[in-house]
């Protein structure tokens, strides 16, 4: 080979070498939402932060709506590597074996924000997301939707109001129980197929906070709201582990720092999205929005309360008294 091949050859390969160093670290980020809810904001908060502070050597790629995977299909997809970053539902983790998550699905846990925040935050949130390493996942996160509400075209007042009625629910085994506590029958559907099974009867109801009640437009198919509170949704940021795993680590400090960030923007927006939600439910006139009266809610705690010890063994007791000492 002449010498002048061989310097082509190199400059060649310096050339490659160069251009691929030069293309951005692409970060797909799927969820199931709309864009104007808590997580979808958040998602597109982290994209922002997260391409500014790495300077643009990451870039992120935010698929809402269920545009890329629906529930089951983006988990497999994030283990596959398909996708890089998911914030399921904790709601959503047991299909992975991670069953301990489903403890934030029993009913009347907590009662607001900031006794869950000392369970996300501290301890027992860490150790949680320490799980998903076997599941060769990386928990970065917890980001709050809020609590939910039950919908029906009946008003559901009291638990006898839910007998005979087939309710959608997401895949969590505690959120089946929960239902049939009260007399309903679950059905697990993916969200993105909610909206159809309400409209054409599918389904008789639903629970989810306002946020996605009403960006999924569930309240032109439901004709009742009741403020019920009595249980959280909120997420887990997840991404693939080898892929985090693999990042320079001062590209995954750069986003560590971001989704601390999101984190924080998060938490802070959740609350009041919801509230603005009920506000717009409210006036599009289509679902009657009914408050529970003391005596109402005591009834379904009452009739809820006994799912905490018939799942108490899935969850977890320890977990679920630990959590209950920082709660109570
Ligand atoms: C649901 O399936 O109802 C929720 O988990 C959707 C979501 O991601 O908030």
């Amino acid at each position: 080979m002449k010498l002048q091949h061989i310097v082509a050859g190199f400059a060649l390969v310096a050339f490659a070498l160069a251009a691929s160093a030069q293309q951005p670290i692409i970060i797909k980020f799927s969820h199931v939402v709309a864009v104007d809810t808590p997580k979808g904001k958040a998602a597109d908060y982290f994209k922002k932060v997260a391409e500014e502070k790495t300077k643009g050597r990451v870039k992120v790629e935010v698929y809402p709506n269920s545009q890329l995977y629906k529930d089951k299909e983006e988990m497999e997809a994030l283990q596959l590597g398909s996708v890089q970053m998911l914030a399921p539902s904790l709601a959503k983790f047991g299909p992975l074996g991670a069953k301990e998550f489903e403890a934030f699905d029993l009913p009347y846990l907590f009662d607001g924000y900031a006794s869950l925040h000392r369970v996300t935050e501290g301890p027992i949130g860490q150790s949680l997301l320490k799980k998903l390493d076997s599941k060769g996942i990386t928990g970065l996160a917890f980001w709050d939707n809020g609590f939910k509400q039950m919908s029906a075209n009946k008003p559901l007042k009291q638990p006898a109001d839910f007998r005979g009625l087939k309710l959608r629910i997401q895949s969590s085994k505690v959120l089946d129980a929960q239902m049939r506590a009260l007399g309903a029958t679950p059905q697990v559907m993916a969200f993105s197929e909610v909206y159809q099974a309400l409209q054409t009867g599918v389904v008789d109801g639903t629970e989810n906070p306002v946020s996605n009640f009403y960006t999924q437009k569930m309240h032109e198919v439901q004709k009742y709201l009741t403020l019920s509170d009595h249980g959280y949704l909120g997420y887990a940021v997840i991404v693939n582990k080898k892929f985090w795993d693999g990042l320079p680590p001062d590209v995954r400090g750069q986003l560590e720092a971001a989704m601390k960030d999101a984190t924080r923007y998060a938490n802070a927006i959740a609350a009041t999205e919801n509230l603005a939600a009920l506000e717009a439910v409210r006036k599009s006139g289509k679902t009657q929005i009914l408050a529970l009266s003391p005596d109402e809610k005591k009834a379904w705690q009452k009739a809820l309360i006994k799912v905490h010890k018939d799942l108490e063994s899935r969850v977890g007791k320890d977990l679920l008294q630990a959590i209950q000492k920082e709660t109570g």
